[in-house]
């Protein structure tokens, strides 16, 4: 345990730091008075890439390294690209994942209480799984290399290792193991999601997937199409409770999910690698909302609380295990009184006051209650 964390904050583009602001507060409301998060400001993303040339400076990179934990905002404005056409903004989030191996990229979809899902007859407990999302290879492990050939031909290979198919597949698992099972049957559960029937990539990874899958004989395990999968995750949802993917259908599925559950801004996430956890909601800079305060703050505040309850296992701290408790206890209870939507799941809060009425429910009289 440690007396004092360190958290680099990376407010980004966009809504980026509206929302990051909002889980600073909420984090600093939720430890009390004793200053166990020390929060530090680094600057990475599109904006700073227009004004300097640089998206993501070393200083940055070497702040987030050393840190316990990274909070990041949203990054990323569409046209500020590289010759290639690739986004500048999009360095900072890639470029950390690759350079701090955080493999792991969880995605926890959950329909609170008070959000009204766009599912027919869907209501609170039915919809509640995690997307482990492999996030260190697949298709966008290519960024920047593969074949860009003067304009008419561009290529890039997707690649997948056994020590990273097995080490995702195997995180799965264990954190099935953690949780409560399916809402439907109460049964824990993996579904390895491919598309094995056609790539070689995706068949090397349902048939690592079944070889660790018996070392759990615990958990049962499944198979689905990523294109069923579409299917499946409107029509039955609450049959999952952990599903593993490669990379990029990791990236399109969790939208996918996001929406069920009322929208991107719902949707945290979780990055870890062996030695560094990175977290932010799965949302982007969402450019066609911000500078207007009225982004949704719920997807980086649950981010936060992953963070905590990541820092506290971690370290064996018993004050940041109970803050992010304490945290999704008063999201629970803002969004379950309905008086504290954003206009996104069908309120007209901004994400200012949205924060305050969080801090108010954190208020020791009010947890008490
Ligand atoms: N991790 C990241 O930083 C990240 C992730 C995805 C996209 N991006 C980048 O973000 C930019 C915008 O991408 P996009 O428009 O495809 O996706 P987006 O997630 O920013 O927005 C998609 C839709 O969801 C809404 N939305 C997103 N977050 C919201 C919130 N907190 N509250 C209310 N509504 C919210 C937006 O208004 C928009 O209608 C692009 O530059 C993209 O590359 C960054």
């Amino acid at each position: 345990m440690k007396e004092i964390y360190d958290i680099a904050v990376v407010p980004g583009d966009g809504i980026g730091p509206e929302v990051s602001k909002a889980a600073v507060r909420v984090l600093t409301e939720a430890l009390g008075s004793t200053a166990v998060l020390r929060f530090a400001e680094y600057p990475a993303g599109a904006e700073l890439f227009q004004r300097t040339g640089d998206s993501f400076p070393a200083a940055t990179f070497e702040a987030c390294r050393s840190a316990d934990a990274i909070l990041h905002g949203a990054a990323g404005l569409p046209g500020v690209v590289h010759p290639d056409g690739t986004e500048a903004g999009l360095d900072f989030t890639l470029g950390l994942r690759s350079k701090l191996d955080l493999y792991a990229n969880v995605r926890p979809i959950k329909l609170w209480p008070g959000v009204t899902s766009p599912l027919r007859g869907r209501e609170v407990g039915d919809i509640d799984y995690v997307i482990v999302r492999e996030n260190s290879e697949g298709l966008y492990a290519a960024r920047g290399s593969g074949v860009f050939l003067r304009g008419e031909v561009a290529m890039d290979p997707l690649v997948q290792t056994r020590k990273g198919i097995e080490r995702i597949v195997r995180f799965a698992f264990e954190l099935a193991r953690t949780r409560g099972g399916a809402p439907a049957d109460g049964r824990r559960r993996v579904t390895c999601c491919d598309k094995a029937n056609v790539l070689r990539s995706y068949a090397l990874f349902r048939e690592i997937f079944s070889e660790v899958a018996r070392g759990y004989p615990d958990v049962e395990a499944e198979y689905a199409l990523v294109d069923a999968m579409t299917l499946h995750l409107v029509r039955q949802p609450s049959h999952y409770d952990v599903i593993v993917t490669e990379n990029m259908f990791g990236d399109i599925i969790s939208d996918l999910g996001a929406a069920t559950v009322g929208g991107m801004g719902m949707a945290p996430s979780a990055e870890l690698g062996d030695g560094n956890g990175f977290f932010q909601a799965s949302h982007g800079s969402a450019p066609d909302i911000s500078g207007k305060g009225i982004a949704n703050p719920y997807g980086t505040v649950l981010a936060g609380a992953m963070m905590l309850d990541w820092l506290g296992r971690r370290h064996g701290d018993r004050r940041l295990l109970d803050a992010a408790r304490r945290i999704e206890l008063a999201v629970h209870d803002a969004l379950a009184q309905r008086n504290a939507l954003s206009g996104d799941i069908g309120g007209t809060m901004g994400s200012a006051d949205i924060t305050g009425i969080l801090c108010a429910n954190l208020a020791p009289a009010a947890s008490a209650a």
